[in-house]
């Protein structure tokens, strides 16, 4: 009976979902949220605010009164009210969870459902392997049950079965776990992909953190319009660049696009025309635009566990740089002259002095 009670309050959040009511929000751990209430104008409205929290059904908690944060409740150090009666939540943490309700006398309830998505990972054990463990924490689990939580390597590709480096353990409700291994010599990032309507919710990357720098990474600094030829530093175990295989991220966090396949330029790709494979197996980017920016993997064989990282970044403003360095320039020699003059008047002055 409860059960169906759930469902059928579920549904209509859902329907009012819909119709603009609620708001559903995907976030990583740590990171800081505004949840809103849709108030945007006058500040002295926020005195007739409360903001309220619950989780499983359970009782809900006034995190804010009368546009106060009340400071018995947990994390309440966290919490703040914007002035347009927002409510901030900084460093968010799993517990945050659930169903927030803004209540003001003269509006509908507004209610922001805020999901979470973090990464845990164990120590490594004898053979250096590691247990991730993503997780997704909402109001309940009928979330989850929605929801796909998968695995991606930094080449992009889903990781499901087993493979030399990680084993996929599969999900179960809000969890799905991934068995790598932890080797230093070895630069892998793993992604943990939030999927949820036909869509990409959220995604975080999983970096083994070591101290030494990686051999296999490199960092180039260009100009827009410049040429620029990125290594491929991966370890082959094919003497061809037929095998050579390249993907793009903007960022580590960001999803990959492919660049090269077998060889060959991806005509999907978005620099298709200023793209080329040289010898080397390099990637020749010409004319190369701030959009180029980003991390560029490339690995040979799909069965060789070694991949190679080029970082680009753009220079940008070079004018601007240049004419700090001349003006710079400008202003030490006006200061060495007025230095010289004042040294020349003083001695004048002294030699006044002695006659
Ligand atoms: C926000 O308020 C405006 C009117 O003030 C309303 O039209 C809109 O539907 C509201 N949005 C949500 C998400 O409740
Ligand atoms: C309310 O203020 C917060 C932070 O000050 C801002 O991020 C948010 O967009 C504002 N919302 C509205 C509806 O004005
Ligand atoms: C965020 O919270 C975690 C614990 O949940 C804590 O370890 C970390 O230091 C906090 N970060 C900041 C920036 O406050
Ligand atoms: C790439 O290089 C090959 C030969 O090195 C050349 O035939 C081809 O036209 C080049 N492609 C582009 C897009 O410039
Ligand atoms: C380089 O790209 C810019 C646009 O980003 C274009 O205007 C320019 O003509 C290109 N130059 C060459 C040499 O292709």
């Amino acid at each position: 009976m409860t059960q169906l009670l759930l469902i059928s309050v579920m549904l209509m959040l859902q329907v009012k979902g819909i119709q603009g009511q609620t708001e559903h929000l995907y976030k990583k751990l740590g990171e800081d949220v505004v949840l809103s209430c849709n108030i945007s104008f006058s500040t002295n409205l926020c005195s007739s605010v409360n903001w309220l929290h619950s989780r499983n059904a359970n009782p809900a908690t006034e995190l804010v009164y009368g546009g106060r944060v009340r400071l018995g409740s947990a994390g309440a150090s966290r919490l703040s009210l914007s002035r347009n009666c927002s409510l901030l939540i900084r460093n968010i943490t799993a517990e945050d969870a659930g169903i927030y309700t803004c209540r003001h006398k003269t509006r509908p309830n507004l209610n922001v459902f805020l999901n979470t998505l973090g990464i845990t990972s164990s120590s490594p054990d004898d053979n250096g392997r590691v247990i991730l463990q993503c997780s997704l924490s909402g109001y309940d689990n009928v979330v989850c049950q929605q929801s796909s939580i998968f695995w991606k390597n930094k080449r992009g590709i889903v990781l499901l079965g087993k493979g030399a480096e990680f084993e996929y353990r599969g999900q179960t409700n809000c969890v799905s776990a991934l068995a790598v291994k932890h080797r230093s010599e070895n630069n892998q990032r793993y992604s943990c992909i939030l999927f949820k309507d036909n869509e990409v919710k959220n995604s975080i990357v999983y970096k083994p953190l070591f101290t030494g720098v990686s051999g296999q990474t490199e960092h180039l600094h260009r100009g827009v319009g410049d040429d620029v030829l990125l290594p491929c530093r991966a370890k082959s175990s094919s003497s061809s660049c037929s095998d050579v295989n390249w993907v793009y991220s903007r960022d580590v966090d960001d999803e990959v696009e492919l660049q090269v396949r077998r060889g060959k330029v991806d005509q999907s790709s978005a620099r298709v025309s200023r793209l080329n494979v040289s010898r080397n197996c390099a990637l020749l980017i010409r004319n190369i635009t701030d959009e180029d920016a980003g991390v560029y993997t490339c690995w040979f064989k799909d069965t060789d566990e070694s991949d190679g990282d080029v970082y680009l970044s753009i220079l940008k403003n070079l004018p601007v740089h240049n004419f700090i360095i001349i003006g710079g320039a400008v202003v030490k020699v006006v200061l060495m002259f007025l230095g010289v003059v004042a040294a020349l008047v003083c001695l004048c002055r002294k030699r006044t002095k002695g006659n």
